[in-house]
């Protein structure tokens, strides 16, 4: 049976009000992500993730939903999400739209009428006459929100809500939730979406004495959603949300019978935190306490979202260090993470921009790459919220970058403006231009893991290095391997690796990359792909 087609996939995300504005209203929308579908087939990535661009006051970038069978009139309309789907689809581009499944805006008309007393769609939300209930579980967004619950005076009660307080939860106690909500995937999937990631999936239910994260009742919905989706629609993916530790992610993979994807939350800050303290060893570690998931699930890596790099997967040791190294100015942290893109967050340091994005174009899981860290783009930390890693998408050096025709005051947000990172500097355009760019690098390198299929399906184990620097490990199939080491220092290193007859083949390598028995030669941030066969 051949893999499944998400297991060879590489996803970009893309915000619809980020990439491209068609109509010169000054935010992006579904004709401009139409007509930029070339690029990012040129691009080479296979799936395109779209941030949720359903009807919305958007204190939340959209996750805050007032109609989930809606398109945001700013964007377009359901026509337009259409074309861009059966476009997207005739360059063999799939596509996953974001769902938001634990709660809904408060202008949501579920809530309004919920709020009404008597109302029947009451029990639609999760009330309370005290905010005592459920102590055991924790506010997530620790610098906005004190508590979980917020006093409704139309209600006369307390709603709960495991984010903003103008974003209540909805109740899965309640069977008409339960109905709509598999609704709401019925509906995006029967359109032509080739899968959905459901936002915030651990918090779906609230039991007393619990910390209200992945409860037995949770995993029962997800497996009926699972199950309309496998007997109603085709080779469509579920990918989860679920920022916890791996025991707890692999969960919701169930027994292949709940999501087919999850992200690997725990391994994307040790990459960071290995790369400052020039030591591999917790990436292996990380790696080593990952359990096995079953087959035809898959991990998803990724390296930077549209969130902050969210540091609740490491100690506070850890994350003090993180904030030290990647966050010096307070103004870059957010919540318990940092609000900075990949290229600032790597000192615009084309080496371990690499070296990051090779690994995470080669560990066991399908890549996820955000968009405009392919040209490294510059972030505005000063803006609101996550908003300095959202601004425009730079095509070009023009003042607003050639994203839109609006006047520049009008752009949804302004362009990144350092010097370093202006559109100036950083752009499509011009790195087009440039075979040397860090776009055309990242194209070759998407282009050389297509022809790898071992990069996908293909086995995972780690070899022990002698120098604690470099981090080591085969991608195996039945007649392949491909052997992938990464220097996390800035010195050369030279040290032997405890692999018997090692593969030489370079496929793709920093210039002073070599082997020779078993002993490894790299650059200071060097890297290389050895290829070879297996008997
Ligand atoms: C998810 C989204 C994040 C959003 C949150 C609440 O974590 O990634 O952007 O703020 O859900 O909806």
């Amino acid at each position: 049976m051949s893999a499944p087609w998400f297991v060879d996939a590489v996803f970009y995300e893309v915000p619809v009000y980020a990439f491209f504005d068609a109509d010169g209203d000054g935010i992006g929308d579904f004709a401009g992500l139409t007509d930029k579908l070339d690029y990012l087939e040129w691009l080479g990535v296979t799936c395109i993730w779209l941030l949720p661009f359903y009807e919305s006051p958007q204190r939340d970038g959209g996750y805050d939903v007032s109609d989930f069978k809606s398109v945001l009139p700013r964007y377009g309309t359901l026509d337009d999400v259409q074309q861009f789907l059966n476009e997207a689809h005739r360059r063999g581009l799939r596509v996953i739209a974001d769902m938001i499944v634990n709660h809904t805006s408060d202008q949501h008309p579920w809530f309004q009428e919920a709020r009404q007393p008597g109302s029947p769609m009451r029990s639609r939300y999760v009330w309370s006459d005290t905010p005592d209930r459920y102590r055991d579980a924790r506010v997530i967004f620790t610098d906005t929100q004190d508590s979980n619950w917020s006093w409704d005076p139309v209600a006369d009660a307390y709603y709960w809500h495991r984010f903003f307080d103008h974003q209540p939860d909805l109740n899965f106690d309640n069977p008409g939730v339960r109905d709509e909500i598999e609704d709401v995937i019925r509906f995006w999937l029967t359109l032509g979406f080739d899968g959905l990631r459901l936002d915030a999936v651990p918090y779906l239910y609230e039991r007393d004495g619990t910390n209200g994260e992945n409860l037995p009742e949770t995993h029962a919905y997800l497996k009926r959603l699972r199950s309309m989706v496998d007997t109603e629609f085709n080779d469509r993916l579920l990918l989860a949300e679920a920022n916890q530790w791996p025991e707890d992610v692999v969960e919701y993979f169930g027994d292949s019978d709940e999501f087919h994807m999850a992200y690997h939350f725990p391994l994307m800050p040790r990459l960071f935190l290995a790369l400052a303290q020039g030591d591999a060893g917790i990436v292996v570690d990380v790696l080593d306490r990952t359990p096995e998931i079953p087959d035809g699930c898959r991990w998803g890596i990724f390296l930077r979202n549209h969130d902050e790099l969210t540091l609740e997967m490491v100690s506070e040791v850890e994350r003090e260090c993180m904030w030290q190294h990647y966050a010096p100015e307070h103004s870059m942290r957010k919540n318990v993470g940092i609000r900075r893109r990949l290229a600032p967050l790597l000192g615009g340091d084309r080496r371990r921009i690499e070296l990051l994005d090779v690994l995470l174009l080669s560990l066991p899981g399908s890549p996820f790459l955000y968009y405009g860290d392919e040209i490294g783009m510059g972030d505005e930390h000063l803006l609101d919220d996550r908003d300095g890693v959202r601004t425009p998408m730079q095509w070009e050096d023009s003042p607003n970058a050639g994203f839109s025709t609006a006047e520049p005051g009008d752009l949804y947000l302004p362009i990144v403006s350092s010097q370093e990172y202006s559109p100036a500097v950083v752009n499509v355009a011009s790195q087009g231009d440039d075979a040397d760019s860090l776009l055309h690098w990242t194209r070759r390198m998407l282009s050389i893991r297509a022809d790898l299929p071992v990069m996908g399906a293909g086995g995972f184990l780690t070899i022990p290095a002698a120098d604690p620097a470099v981090l080591c490990f085969e991608r195996i199939a039945a007649d392949t391997v491909v052997l992938v080491v990464a220097n996390f220092l800035d010195a050369p290193v030279r040290c032997a690796l405890d692999v018997d007859d090692p593969p030489t083949m370079v496929l793709a390598a920093t210039p002073g990359a070599s082997i020779d028995g078993s002993v490894i030669t790299l650059d200071p941030y060097g890297w290389a792909w050895f290829s070879g066969s297996r008997p």
